[in-house]
């Protein structure tokens, strides 16, 4: 998988460069390029902002320099037999849509992905409006609601979430089946290692015990408890279907109960 990132801060990048993300590029599996937009301004003092149209505080990033930067990211990776429809340009603002485990799913997939990071007050809208009318995948990505100072962070993340799904790169895939915003839709449960006492805190007998349904059993009871205290909305998009007896009363022991939709609060007033 190739990803450019285009960035006035290309030192933020640099922590891609360490553990299994720094190995999937040493290896091949990930082709990562990360530029300096600078290096597309045209003036002597390199700019890339001027202030937004239509008043207002901040400013803004200029459509011409994004304009040049993309083309020829694009036009580079075309070179190395890149088709259209394989290209998805990214951009971190926090008006995208949110982005998930799904999203970084689906990135896996595409073979070349471009992030556009933008910084103060965002980049000109008609950057985003022209690349999709020149028939460029553009997803607008927001890592949650809040507000960082630029798309750096977002781009660690995006490529983070993304290279560890790439074949290869995390030593055992099992450890990507059962984690977190996985497909069972629910939280991880706890995990513990040696030793099995620690500061007056024990280890649950069962994880000691070898029997392997029931240490299933109860790592799926305590995801559900997890995901029904910290994470309800999660719950809730459980489909029925998925959902065994035992799920079902480890539901009902938190107060949920399986509706024709999913999982609900058994005392909606509660809820
Ligand atoms: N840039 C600034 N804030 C952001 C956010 N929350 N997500 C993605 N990019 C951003």
């Amino acid at each position: 998988m190739r990803v450019d990132v285009v960035t006035i801060f290309p030192e933020y990048l640099a922590a891609l460069d360490l553990s299994l993300v720094g190995k999937a590029r040493a290896s091949g599996l990930l082709d990562l390029r990360v530029h300096d937009l600078r290096a597309w301004t045209t003036d002597r003092h390199r700019t890339v902002d001027d202030s937004p149209l239509g008043g207002g505080a901040g400013m803004v990033m200029r459509p011409d320099v994004w304009g040049l930067a993309v083309d020829e990211v694009l036009a580079g990776a075309a070179g190395a037999g890149a088709g259209a429809g394989d290209v998805e340009l990214v951009v971190p603002t926090p008006s995208g849509e949110v982005f998930t485990q799904r999203t970084a799913e689906r990135l896996a997939g595409v073979p070349h992905v471009v992030v556009a990071c933008g910084r103060y007050e965002g980049i000109d809208a008609r950057v985003v409006e022209h690349y999709r009318a020149s028939g460029v995948r553009v997803t607008e990505l927001s890592l949650g609601d809040y507000v960082l100072n630029g798309g750096e962070v977002a781009a660690l993340v995006v490529v983070e979430a993304v290279a560890r799904l790439l074949p290869g790169v995390v030593g055992n895939p099992h450890s990507l089946v059962e984690e977190s915003h996985g497909v069972a839709g629910l939280l991880e449960y706890p995990v513990y290692t040696r030793p099995p006492s620690w500061r007056g805190h024990d280890v649950p007998d069962v994880l000691l015990s070898g029997h392997h349904a029931r240490i299933e059993r109860w790592r799926r009871d305590r995801a559900i408890e997890r995901t029904a205290e910290r994470r309800p909305d999660l719950l809730r998009r459980l489909a029925p279907e998925a959902l065994d007896r035992a799920d079902r009363a480890a539901l009902e022991a938190v107060g949920w109960t399986v509706g024709p939709d999913g999982p609900v609060p058994a005392d909606p007033r509660g809820s």
